[in-house]
């Protein structure tokens, strides 16, 4: 399977004046699976179009290994990609939906039929497979047309574009884990785009971070979960989103309005910063720490498994994700410390520094 190579790629659909896709190198491994993660409008469909050819881009050159095929059209770039909504000829078969692909590279008949049933029983199609298309309901049919991206083995990548939409969401889990499986047994470069995080961390050995057009951070869960480089990731990743408090940097320590809550690493210049550190990080004491910040319980939402307290630092929100039952009550005071390993600085979104913890000071 290829490397799939963007060197400078971008797209503008309005001659230059905003870039739907900013120019990107990056590179797709082959044989691994890609989730390519964003919110709605962030540039994830243009990215997948200009691979399979559908889009030539504005600017930049796109390489199956070392063959440049930014000219090349989507025939003979030998991609599948699967859409969001089914696309399928509606008087044919499922059999024969499934089937076209392969006929139309002229696969030898029995290799054909040996390759649509495997699809089909993988996906479930078996009791519908002589049905007309036009006569399953959308869910299906979108199983068909996934089917459909997944019956020829020898493709340079498989693309799915948020393929689970319109499938029952109870459906979606089993699904996920059989286009899992077949990734594992094909080993095809498979890049699998949707806005949903959970379907990302779930499905990736790497997650694709796009934004307002462009890569903010590449990774595999885990690492974008505990080190986000972009504030947008940790918004976007985790549940809820990282806290941001504004914080000032003075000499070498990070102040939280009066209270210092750590040690600069490496060299920040002076001045405003942000941290981020998720719920799942702060603590939450209904005692002073040193070091710790002085907050105001608002609320505490108990989901069973875990409470949420929300609180306030000054007029700023932030929530800690706490054991079930925790005392906290609204309107009582509170002291928040953030560990310095699980704390970072953000400046104009990006991360510039981490936290150590304060000389000869731990907490108590
Ligand atoms: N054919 C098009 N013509 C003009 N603008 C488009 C077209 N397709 C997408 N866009 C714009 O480009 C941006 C990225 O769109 P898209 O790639 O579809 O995002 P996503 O798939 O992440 O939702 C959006 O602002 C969208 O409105
Ligand atoms: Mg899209």
């Amino acid at each position: 399977m290829a490397d799939i190579r963007l060197e400078g790629v971008g797209h503008s659909y309005d001659g230059g004046q905003t870039w739907a896709l900013k120019p990107t190198t990056w590179t797709w491994r082959g044989s691994r699976a890609y989730a390519l993660l964003g919110p709605s409008g962030c540039g994830k469909t243009t990215l997948l179009n200009i691979i399979s050819g559908l889009l030539t881009p504005t600017v930049g050159r796109i390489f199956f290994d070392d063959r440049d095929v930014t000219d090349v059209p989507t025939a003979g770039r030998n991609i599948a990609q699967v859409f969001q909504f089914p696309v399928l000829y509606e008087e044919m078969s499922v059999y024969d939906n499934l089937a076209f692909p392969l006929r139309n590279r002229k696969f030898p008949k029995a290799e054909i039929d040996r390759r649509v049933r495997q699809v089909s029983e993988l996906l479930g199609l078996d009791p519908v497979l002589r049905r007309r298309s036009r006569r399953l309901d959308p869910g299906r049919q979108q199983i068909v047309s996934l089917g459909r991206g997944l019956v020829r083995s020898q493709v340079a990548a498989v693309l799915l574009d948020e393929p689970l939409t319109v499938v029952d969401p109870a459906l979606k889990w089993t699904l996920r884990s059989k286009l899992k499986e077949i990734h594992r047994d094909t080993g095809h470069t498979l890049v699998y785009v949707t806005h949903d995080q959970t379907e990302a961390l779930t499905f990736a050995d790497e997650v694709v971070v796009l934004n307002d057009g462009a890569i903010v951070q590449t990774g595999e869960p885990a690492e974008l979960f505990l080190s986000p480089a972009h504030e947008f990731v940790g918004h976007f990743i985790g549940s809820p989103g990282m806290n941001m408090l504004p914080a000032e940097v003075v000499g070498d320590v990070v102040r939280v309005g009066p209270a210092e809550v750590g040690q600069v690493t490496g060299d920040l210049p002076a001045g405003a910063v942000r941290i981020g550190v998720r719920p799942e990080f702060v603590r939450i004491t209904g005692e002073p720490t040193s070091p710790g910040v002085a907050a105001q319980v608002t609320g505490v939402d108990r989901m069973g498994a875990y409470d949420l307290v929300h609180a306030r630092v000054g007029e700023h929100p932030i929530i800690a994700k706490t054991e079930a039952g925790s005392p906290h009550r609204p309107d009582t005071a509170a002291f928040l410390h953030f560990p310095a390993e699980r704390t970072f600085l953000f400046r104009d979104q990006v991360r510039c520094g981490s936290l150590a913890p304060l000389n000869g000071r731990s907490p108590r």
